[in-house]
């Protein structure tokens, strides 16, 4: 289950200067029907990440098991959109026991590099090389390294170690699987990186970690389900989260959006939702800024600030209701914290985030609770499809394209350049231009 309480963004409760009047909400609704049957027509190409939940998995299911049986650590090595997704999926519901070891290789720092390879047996190791293109550099000198190592371990068996996920296609990967007859799995042409964790870049080792991927694609089925019939704002959970943070952003300086849940498992998913929102809507100087939090410990650092700084916060809570363990306090505590007596770790947490949520309505400021009974595939899947159908609604919202990332890719192109690579020499004169370091200060 997931319920989304919206209650503490409305102008009833927190003033018309920060919280959203349900006319507004609903002066939207014509907007909302005719984008509606624009979303469902575009189906088959630009919001191909809906048709995703519907896949058939009997083969990722069953290399998996092989991978399972076979590997005692699984490494995957990707960045973005080809890793957050996964990273979220194995944090949020936890490797299942008799798993390979998990681990990631997203950056290309040396020494994560050192304690990754510190960590596993290369020749008991199953790595999975996820790029869409291809070609993203870290993803590639990652994967370079790890096969001289593989291939030093285990001469011209090196590809029973490999499994790659990426265009059906394109991109160096591709060439180098057929020619290398490695196993591979495809990104669906139309789904890009951020949107891809229900295809086999996040199913993949979902899976591996023992994962119920089929009630992940179950949830996420319920709530395209939900999302398709539901042409009334106040009735579409993706549409009201989206409309929401735009009336806030738009129209009440809201450039923030912190998310904050209150367990510990569910930091990956405001670090996948981070990426999601930042990439998909900051353009063309409109898009409002992600921030994480986890509740509590983030009460201990940012609620003084959200409180009473600057006044461009919406907060996202997620709740869970259920966990899968509790612990008591025990009776008889000295008289001064013997109020904490028979109370559990739970009980605490939930009574934090609802001390916040008051003291937040006190201060005005806008905030949203997500409340999931429990964490589970099948919410987390309900939980990932409402995000992303909300990004790729705001992204009309917002009259941005929400699939590209052209920002991004300039920073790229300055790296190839810099790396001497092939066709990039314009480029490299550009940022000769461009870069200098005149102002300086350095202390030994
Ligand atoms: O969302 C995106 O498209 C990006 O974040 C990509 O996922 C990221 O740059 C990695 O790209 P690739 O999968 O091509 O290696």
């Amino acid at each position: 289950m997931v319920r989304i309480d919206y209650t503490n963004a409305m102008a009833e409760v927190i003033g018309e200067r920060d919280g959203i009047l349900r006319e507004e909400l609903l002066s939207f609704r014509h907007f909302v029907v005719e984008t509606h049957s624009v979303i469902q027509k575009e189906k088959n190409r630009k919001f191909y990440f809906c048709k995703l939940p519907y896949q058939d998995t009997s083969q990722i299911k069953e290399y998996a098991q092989y991978i399972r049986d076979s590997f005692q650590y699984f490494v995957v090595i990707g960045i973005g959109g080809s890793s957050l997704g996964a990273r979220m999926l194995i944090d949020s519901l936890s490797q299942k026991e008799n798993s390979p070891q998990i681990f990631f290789l997203e950056n290309v720092d040396p020494e994560g590099f050192h304690s990754v390879i510190e960590s596993i047996e290369i020749e008991k190791t199953c790595f999975n090389v996820v790029t869409k293109s291809g070609s993203t550099v870290e993803t590639i000198a990652n994967f370079s390294i790890i096969l001289s190592m593989l291939k030093e371990k285990l001469g011209d068996r090196f590809k029973e170690n490999l499994v790659f996920t990426t265009d059906p296609e394109k991109g160096f990967l591709r060439k180098f699987g057929s020619e290398n007859d490695i196993k591979m799995f495809d990104v669906p042409p139309p789904v890009g990186g951020r949107f891809s964790v229900l295809s086999p870049v996040g199913l993949l080792p979902a899976a591996v970690a023992g994962i119920d991927i089929d009630q992940i694609l179950a949830g996420a089925k319920k709530m395209d389900l939900v999302c398709s019939i539901e042409e009334h704002v106040e009735h579409n959970p993706a549409y009201l989260v989206a409309l929401i943070h735009y009336i806030a952003n738009m129209r009440r300086g809201k450039t923030i959006s912190v998310m904050m849940p209150y367990a510990e498992k569910l930091a990956s998913f405001v670090d996948w939702y981070r990426q999601l929102w930042a990439e998909s809507l900051g353009k063309d100087g409109l898009g409002q800024t992600p921030v994480k939090a986890v509740g509590t410990i983030d009460q201990h650092s940012q609620i003084q600030l959200y409180r009473e700084g600057i006044r461009d916060k919406i907060i996202t809570f997620i709740q869970v209701e259920n966990f899968s363990t509790d612990f008591k306090i025990p009776e008889g505590l000295p008289e001064e914290i013997s109020y904490l007596s028979g109370h559990s770790l739970k009980e605490i947490l939930t009574k934090e985030l609802l001390g916040t949520k008051a003291a937040l309505i006190k201060s005005k400021v806008p905030n949203i609770t997500v409340v999931l009974d429990e964490i589970s595939p099948y919410n987390i899947g309900m939980l990932i499809y409402l995000y992303e159908l909300a990004t790729g609604f705001s992204g009309y919202l917002y009259k941005v394209n929400p699939f590209d990332q052209p920002a991004v890719e300039e920073g790229k192109n300055f790296t190839y350049a810099l790396m001497g690579r092939d066709g990039y020499q314009d480029k490299l004169e550009e940022f000769k231009e461009l870069y200098k370091e005149k102002y300086r200060i350095e202390i030994s």
